[in-house]
């Protein structure tokens, strides 16, 4: 855990905003594994993100606790990661209001995700939704993360966190570390098997989401179901996004090729396809499933993780924090 060999540092998070998708595994927890072995990792479920949008507060609770539970399932190990509740770490808070007074209302204005946000809560469309992306700058910028895995669509929120780091830094002297996203190729993003050009979201209500905790009838009856073209030829080409889309993922869980996929699936129908696809997603999520219930069984196990991993990262966040607060200012009648 010490970071004597000075290790780069990674931070990530999602919201446990419901249960997690193949996208989320696929896109983000299972490289999150993966970079355990060479980085300082924090994985951070991301809970004051979540009620930029309105829960319930018995289901929000249970979601949280179950993602910590998919979090360790997906191979995020306590020993080698920091893994912490954002709401248990009251820095993100504080560092938050800081920022939001070195953000422009402009660069606000400019967020996509926020426009996108508020044109399907028109009803709701509150503070924190629009200063949601502030709230991510500080996350990250607590921990001096060298880099950020995200979805591309985290990207723009991204190079807002570093245009108001270095406005800090230059505001006052190098206080805070310039982070990279980072991206992932293939998984990157997984798209909706109902409509393929949208990203497979958490909070989508048909059969265009597949779940990690969905059972193999599940998987196999959405996987059938998934649109794709008339052409019939698996084979990855611009336009076929539903076929893509289902290469993608099969390629992702058995990391074999595009090419490789075509051969093994030429002269074949999408139905074949479909099963295959079906067949190694099932297979990957039920290993996934059966080490979720272990760690479900134990609640005492989790409760504790997270309890000491929020202790890590907040004697963390605060170093960064105090830095901060005497850079702009702020009297402290103990010094
Ligand atoms: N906004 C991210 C998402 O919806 C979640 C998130 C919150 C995050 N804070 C973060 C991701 C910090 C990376 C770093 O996907």
């Amino acid at each position: 855990m010490e970071n004597t060999v000075a290790k780069k540092v990674v931070l990530s998070g999602i919201q446990p905003s419901g249960t997690l998708t193949l996208g989320n595994y696929l896109g983000a927890l299972r490289n999150w594994a993966q970079m355990q072995e060479d980085y300082l990792c924090y994985y951070m479920l991301a809970d004051l993100h979540t009620i930029t949008v309105r829960q319930v507060p018995a289901e929000f609770r249970q979601n949280c606790f179950k993602t910590a539970a998919i979090y360790l399932a997906a191979g995020i190990d306590p020993q080698k990661s920091t893994l912490f509740l954002q709401s248990m770490v009251p820095a993100h808070s504080q560092l938050a209001w800081v920022l939001d007074c070195y953000t422009m209302m402009g660069e606000l204005n400019r967020m996509t995700q926020f426009k996108d946000k508020s044109t399907r809560h028109e009803d709701h469309i509150n503070g924190g939704l629009y200063t949601y992306p502030v709230l991510m700058a500080a996350d990250i910028l607590l921990y001096q993360a060298d880099l950020v895995p995200v979805g591309k669509d985290q990207l723009q929120h991204l190079e807002l966190t570093r245009d108001v780091a270095i406005r800090f830094n230059h505001a006052y002297s190098e206080t805070f570390k310039i982070p990279r996203g980072l991206t992932n190729e293939t998984g990157a993003k997984i798209m909706s098997l109902s409509e393929p050009t949208k990203k497979m979201s958490k909070s989508e209500m048909g059969d265009g989401t597949i779940f990690m905790l969905d059972s193999k009838d599940v998987v196999m009856r959405k996987i059938r179901k998934a649109v794709t073209d008339s052409d019939g030829e698996v084979r990855y080409a611009e336009g076929k996004h539903g076929i893509n889309n289902l290469m993608s993922i099969y390629s992702a869980i058995t990391g074999k090729s595009f090419d490789d996929i075509e051969s093994e699936f030429a002269g074949k129908g999408y139905g074949d396809f479909k099963a295959a696809v079906g067949e190694v997603v099932a297979d990957e999520l039920g290993k996934l499933q059966s080490e979720y219930e272990r760690y479900m069984a134990d609640k005492a196990y989790i409760n504790q993780l997270l309890i000491e991993g929020s202790e890590r990262a907040s004697y963390v966040a605060r170093k960064t924090l105090s830095k901060v607060y005497r850079k702009v200012g702020f009297y402290d009648p103990t010094k």
